[in-house]
């Protein structure tokens, strides 16, 4: 990884790190997208959403980003709720949050180097330390040979890989990956997920959604089932340590 000080270690406290209590979006006249959902998350997790085009896995990531902000109920994300939240605020919020994209949203005529960079010179970071991080995030995705390159150059996974290096930059707390595998083949599917899996294992939490069930069937990763804007069950049937199912039955 990029050298200690941006190093998390795996944690096993019982801190939620996102809570939803009660939340129901409706998009304009269009009511239930999202349909009283309580959940939590835990820093250091790695947890699937899952579930049917349509059912609310994209509104539920958004709201953890408020890019939407709840039409009842309350989000709470570490220090921040959608109940008192201002818009610089928000800014705040979203520097702790890596997002990732099925369709990359690159930006095509720039170096794949610039692409991963631009969230800290955004910030305004020294220049010494903003190459550091993009060269040790390019190096990480196995991206590094291609710094130099336009990102329209890309394959589709190689994009996917830049877009995660890119949501990395900041060192977030989550990264949520919204069917960050839609577009791409069996192999560089396999490939994303491996690396959301080498990041969480240094410590960064990540929310996935995907429909690929092939793809994570074999993980043991705590599932979200979503259909009709509902989670469809308890998730404590997965196979995962004792404490941590005892934990699920208390929070979902
Ligand atoms: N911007 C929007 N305006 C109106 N309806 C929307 C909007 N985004 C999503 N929806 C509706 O909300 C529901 C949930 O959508 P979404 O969260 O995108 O599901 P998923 O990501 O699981 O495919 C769907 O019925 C969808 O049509
Ligand atoms: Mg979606």
């Amino acid at each position: 990884m990029q050298g200690s000080t941006r190093d998390r270690k795996p944690n096993t406290c019982d801190y939620a790190m996102i809570r939803f209590s009660q939340v129901t979006v409706n998009y304009g006249y269009v009511p239930g997208a999202l349909k009283d959902i309580n959940l939590q998350l835990h820093k250091g997790d790695f947890t699937l959403l899952l579930g049917p085009t349509g059912s609310g896995k994209s509104t539920l990531l958004r709201l953890i980003y408020m890019d939407i902000l709840p039409s009842a109920g309350l989000v709470t994300v570490d220090r921040w709720n959608s109940a008192r939240i201002s818009p610089r605020q928000i800014n705040l919020l979203r520097r702790n949050i890596g997002v990732v994209f099925q369709d990359f949203r690159l930006i095509e005529n720039m170096t794949v180097f610039d692409n991963v960079a631009l969230p800290l010179v955004i910030e305004g970071y020294r220049r010494k330390y903003i190459r550091q991080v993009t060269q040790a995030l390019l190096d990480e995705v196995n991206m590094l040979a291609a710094a130099d390159q336009p990102a329209s150059t890309l394959s589709l996974g190689e994009k996917q890989r830049v877009a995660i290096a890119r949501a990395m930059a900041k060192d977030p707390l989550i990264v949520i990956a919204d069917e960050p595998t839609g577009n791409l083949d069996r192999e560089a599917s396999q490939n994303v997920l491996n690396l959301l899996e080498r990041f969480n294992r240094h410590g960064t939490s990540i929310l996935m959604a995907t429909h690929d069930y092939e793809l994570i069937k074999e993980t043991p990763y705590r599932r979200i089932y979503m259909e009709n804007g509902e989670i469809r069950q308890p998730d404590s049937s997965i196979n995962v340590g004792k404490e941590r199912i005892i934990m699920m039955n208390r929070d979902v």
